[in-house]
């Protein structure tokens, strides 16, 4: 049986409710997930799965504080393996996706892409497959000024059930191309 990790950290939802249906997604394809917040996850080795997929929002166009700690952790752990080599070649059969959520109240998606391009880093230098990555428009929340008034227009009730349908069956395709 393939196996997922889902290492996700969200501070008000959005991004736990996409790990979940993430989840759902990855399971109706047959794969056997683990799912962490980064502050449980210390112990876990990427290695030991198929795919590897982590999401945070975007704070501040970066990861959470904790997801980042977690990534250079990990990736700390891995270059005392000598896991990390010039040119960073491939590993076959190991393979990541990156999921950010973001509301763009200024800049719109260009506030979301650098911490979903930057947490990419992290598994390419691994010599992991980039899959995807993944910008979910979610809501801010508590902030309606930033819900209705951004970039991205009224925003409430973002990421809602149809998107979430969504994400889970794209979750469950993507597994056809592991
Ligand atoms: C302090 C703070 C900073 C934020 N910075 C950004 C940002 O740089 N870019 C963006 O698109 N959204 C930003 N957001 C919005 C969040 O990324 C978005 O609402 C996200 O879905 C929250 O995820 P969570 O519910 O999983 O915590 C920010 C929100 C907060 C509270």
């Amino acid at each position: 049986m393939k196996t997922a990790l889902i290492v996700y950290s969200s501070n008000t939802g959005n991004t736990e409710k996409v790990a979940q249906a993430i989840r759902l997604g990855l399971e109706e394809a047959g794969l056997q997930v683990t799912v962490k917040k980064p502050e449980t996850a210390g112990a876990v080795d990427y290695f030991d799965y198929d795919l590897v997929c982590v999401g945070s929002p975007s704070i501040q166009w970066h990861p959470t504080t904790k997801m980042d700690d977690f990534l250079k952790a990990k990736l700390d752990e891995h270059r005392k393996k000598g896991k990390i080599k010039p040119s960073a070649p491939k590993v076959s059969g190991k393979n990541a996706l990156v999921f950010v959520t973001y509301s763009g109240p200024h800049t719109g998606l260009s506030e979301a892409t650098p911490a979903g391009k930057y947490m990419t880093q992290f598994f390419e230098h691994l010599g992991f497959n980039i899959m995807d990555e993944w910008y979910i428009l979610s809501e801010f929340r508590g902030n309606l000024e930033n819900n209705t008034k951004g970039r991205m227009g009224d925003i409430r009730g973002k990421p809602s059930a149809k998107d979430l349908v969504k994400i889970k069956q794209d979750a469950t395709a993507l597994v056809a191309k592991i």
